[in-house]
């Protein structure tokens, strides 16, 4: 759908830019027609594009990442060895042990260490962070993420799945990357498949939630290097790659303005609700750089946060109702300067459900679009499909949303 828009409205041109590309699906729809730019604010959106519309051939058989793999998830496991059995153990019969894999998510986290695990979690928990690390190993995704996120097992994979694929250069290493990062987002133990928040796993009473910790099973049964393996299948099944295609980390204003880019086409999907999209990524944006990032503390203890929220993650003005209508005209003006047409993706006002109000209307967003292009159309697309790194078994699979296309022509 989107295409079809970008392709009327582009007549015979070849050039598009997909700005806020998120996940890269509609970048790698796009490049089946043009030659596409992607820019979206998040590195992990850089990784997922460039192995996706990016140049570059696999290798011809990923042995060398295996092989790196396994020798670095054997250096962790000299470390985080015992505490991973400790839980493999628990999850072998999880309805007995329910107390423990509860304490395991809600306390677990290495690099919180509140004091509040059960004392045999604690201990051992302890006796990992004095047993050193092999050189040249990094434990991030263990330490922020294992226990609360992830199953210890799972987050050690995840780190040396991370630490090898960081061995490659160029579009190698955002390939590996990539599948990475889908394996971590169909693992992880989490509400409604992203990190927005961990998993509460004890009621308001204080009793253990039987039905989340079956959740939570479920979620640690999942193979990393099975989704992992699968997912560099789909990548590789997907990807459309084209020399001139390219995948930017950007502020897309900032970028518009700086780089002057010029185009045929410009497809915008802004964020539309006041969620910002980096609360619900911060794990896989972590996996995506390679940091070790500060976390926000929680006001009231000062510790980290529950959620482990990188501190200074993006804010989205398109995402505050103060900042969206200035953010849009900047939009708007830098769009028509780079290319005679946009077609920009907005959801309307959901009136079932206030919890979620957009940050401008579409008579303004129109309003504003009219400053800065001659014709302006509102489009319904009823049911159109859009891509979501969530849920289920793929990692481009699909949510039914009723959406408007604001056609832009100079
Ligand atoms: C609605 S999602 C895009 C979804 C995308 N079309 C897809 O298929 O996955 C919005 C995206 O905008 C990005 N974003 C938010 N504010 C941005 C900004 N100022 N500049 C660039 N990207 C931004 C977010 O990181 C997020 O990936």
């Amino acid at each position: 759908m989107v295409v079809c828009a970008a392709r009327d409205l582009a007549g015979e041109g070849a050039t598009a830019i997909d700005l806020f590309s998120g996940t890269g699906s509609t970048s790698v729809a796009l490049a089946c027609s043009f030659a596409v730019t992607s820019v979206d604010v998040q590195e992990y959106s850089r990784v997922m594009c460039s192995a996706l519309i990016e140049e570059g051939s696999p290798i011809v058989d990923d042995r060398v990442f295996l092989d790196r793999w396994a020798s670095f998830k054997e250096g962790l496991l000299c470390r985080y060895g015992r505490l991973v059995s400790y839980e493999q153990g628990i999850l072998g019969s999880p309805d007995e042990n329910a107390g423990e894999l509860s304490s395991i998510i809600e306390h677990g986290c290495l690099l919180a260490m509140d004091g509040m695990a059960s004392p045999e979690l604690s201990g051992l928990m302890r006796e990992s962070l004095v047993t050193p690390l092999p050189d040249g190993l990094t434990d991030t995704i263990v330490r922020y993420y294992g226990g609360t996120y992830f199953s210890y097992l799972q987050a050690v994979e995840l780190s040396a799945a991370c630490s090898a694929a960081r061995t490659f250069d160029g579009w190698q290493r955002d390939r590996y990357l990539a599948s990475v990062i889908c394996a971590a987002s169909h693992c992880g133990s989490t509400v409604g498949g992203q990190f927005a928040q961990p998993l509460r796993t004890v009621d308001r009473r204080g009793l253990v939630k039987t039905k989340t910790i079956r959740k939570a099973t479920a979620c640690r049964a999942k193979s990393v290097s099975r989704a992992t393996m699968s997912a560099l299948e789909e990548i590789d099944a997907l990807r459309k790659p084209g020399p001139h295609n390219t995948a930017i980390r950007a502020e897309c204003r900032e970028w518009l303005r700086e780089q002057k880019p010029r185009a045929d086409v410009i497809y915008a999907d802004p964020p539309y609700s006041r969620y910002h999209y980096s609360r619900y990524y911060h794990v896989l944006e972590t996996i995506a750089r390679g940091d070790s990032p500060d976390i926000t503390p929680n006001p009231a203890t000062g510790r980290p946060s529950r959620g482990m929220y990188r501190a200074g993650r993006y804010q989205s003005p398109f995402s505050t109702r103060g900042g969206a209508s200035g953010a849009f005209e900047e939009l708007f003006v830098g769009c028509s300067a780079s290319a005679p047409a946009l077609v920009l993706s907005y959801s309307p006002y959901p009136s079932d459900r206030p919890s979620t109000p957009r940050m401008i209307t579409i008579d303004d967003l129109t309003a504003l679009a009219k400053q800065s292009y001659r014709h302006v159309d509102v489009v319904k697309v009823d049911d159109i499909t859009h891509s979501k790194l969530t849920k289920k078994e793929s990692f481009l699979e699909t949510s039914e949303t009723a959406e408007l296309m604001i056609l832009c022509r100079n």
